[in-house]
C-alpha cells in the first residue's frame, strides 16, 4: 500500500498520456503533426519550461468536448489514487480552452462529470483551481475570471501558471483582488524559472496562501526565513524540475536542505505525462535519489494534508492525517 497523500501541484492537461491523445485525436478528428506515440516521444526532451509548454500547448487540441476532459480527469484520478493519492487539488488552463473555441462551462462541466464522482468511483477527493496564464494579459485573466462566475460553486481557487520569467506577479494585482473579494483561495507558481523576488510579490501583492514551486527561494535567506516563519507551504515537483532543466540531477534537488531549513514542503507530480512520473513515483524518486528516512517521507505527507483547501472539512483532513501517522512502510 501507498503512502497516503495529497497532490496539491497538478495540471489537468499536463496528465494527457500519448496514447489517450491518439485517442482523443482519432474520436474529434484533430490531426496531429506526429505519426504515433515513438515520434511524439522524441518531443518530450524539453530544455527549459517554454520548450515544455509549447509541447502541452499543441497536444491541447485533441480536447474538445465534456467527455474529452471527463475522460482525461477520470485516466489521472485512476493513476493517482492506484499511488496513494487521497485528495487532489487541480489546476486547469481555460484560457487555452478558450482561445482554441471551447466554452468555460464545456471544461468545467467536462471536468467535474469525473470530480463530482471521484469519491465513489476513485476514493480521491477534489478540489479545482482556475489557472490564469501569466504570459497572456491582465484584461484577459480579468476575463476569464468573469466567464468562471457560473462555475465558482465547482472552483475552489485561482492559480498563476505558464511561461514566468518577464511575468512577474504584479501584473495579476486586479484580478487576484478580485477573486479575494469572491472568496477564492490563492496560489501562484513562483521561483520555479523566475527569480526569488516574485515569491516575495506573489505573498505580498496577490495574497498568495501556498506558493507552487518556489525552489529559487533558497537563493535568499531572509525569504527562506520568511516562509518558516509564516509556514507558507510550498509545492515541489521534483520530476519536473529535473525534466525542465531547473535542477542538474534529482541527486542536485534541494529539498532536503529544504526540509532542513523547515519549509512546508510538499511532493507533487506538476505534469506526470510529460515529466516521467505522477505523485507516488515523485516520492519513490527522491526517496532514492536522496536518501530521504520514513519520518521525512511522513513529513512530506503530513505537509500535503495540512498545507491542501480542506478548511470545509476538517473531519477529512485529520481522517487522512490519521492515516499518515498509522501508515507502516514495508
Ligand atoms: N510551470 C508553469 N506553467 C505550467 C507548468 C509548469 O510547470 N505546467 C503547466 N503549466
Ligand atoms: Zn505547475
Amino acid at each position: 500500500m501507498p503512502l497516503p497523500k495529497a497532490e496539491l501541484h497538478l495540471h489537468i492537461e499536463g496528465t494527457l498520456e500519448p496514447e489517450l491523445a491518439f485517442e482523443l485525436a482519432a474520436r474529434n478528428g484533430v490531426e496531429l503533426p506526429y505519426a504515433d506515440s515513438d515520434e511524439l516521444g522524441k518531443a518530450y526532451d524539453f530544455q527549459d519550461l517554454q520548450s515544455f509548454l509549447n509541447l502541452y500547448y499543441e497536444l491541447m487540441a485533441v480536447l474538445r468536448t465534456e467527455r474529452d476532459f471527463e475522460d482525461l480527469a477520470n485516466a489521472y484520478l485512476a493513476r493517482a489514487a492506484a499511488q496513494g493519492v487521497r485528495h487532489a487539488e487541480i489546476f486547469f488552463d481555460p484560457q487555452a480552452h478558450i482561445a482554441r473555441g471551447i466554452p468555460m462551462g464545456t471544461v468545467v462541466e467536462g471536468l467535474w462529470r469525473a470530480l463530482g464522482s471521484s469519491e465513489q468511483n476513485h476514493g480521491v477527493s477534489t478540489r479545482l483551481i482556475l489557472c490564469f496564464l501569466r504570459d497572456e494579459s491582465a484584461e484577459s485573466a480579468l476575463e476569464t475570471l468573469e466567464a468562471a462566475k457560473p462555475y465558482l460553486d465547482r472552483i475552489t481557487g485561482v492559480g498563476l501558471d505558464s511561461a514566468e520569467v518577464g511575468h512577474p506577479p504584479v501584473k495579476f494585482r486586479e484580478v487576484y483582488e478580485a477573486a479575494a473579494s469572491l472568496g477564492l483561495r490563492r496560489v501562484a507558481h513562483a521561483g520555479e524559472e523566475g527569480p526569488p523576488e516574485y515569491i516575495t510579490e506573489a505573498l505580498d501583492v496577490l495574497g498568495v496562501e501556498r506558493v507552487d514551486h518556489g525552489l529559487r527561494c533558497m537563493e535568499s535567506p531572509e525569504l527562506v526565513e520568511r516562509l518558516v516563519r509564516e509556514r507558507i507551504p510550498l509545492t515541489l515537483c521534483p520530476l519536473s524540475n529535473v525534466r525542465l532543466r531547473t535542477v542538474d540531477t534529482l541527486a542536485d534537488h534541494p529539498l532536503p536542505a529544504m526540509l532542513d531549513a523547515g519549509l512546508v514542503c510538499t511532493v507533487n507530480s506538476d505534469d506526470p505525462a510529460y515529466f516521467g512520473g505522477y505523485a507516488g513515483d515523485n516520492f519513490d524518486a527522491v526517496r532514492s535519489a536522496l536518501g530521504l528516512n520514513e519520518d521525512r517521507l511522513r513529513e512530506l505527507a503530513r505537509n500535503s494534508f495540512l498545507a491542501s483547501f480542506l478548511e470545509d472539512d476538517e473531519e477529512r483532513r485529520a481522517r487522512y492525517l490519521a492515516e499518515v501517522e498509522a501508515y507502516e512502510f514495508s
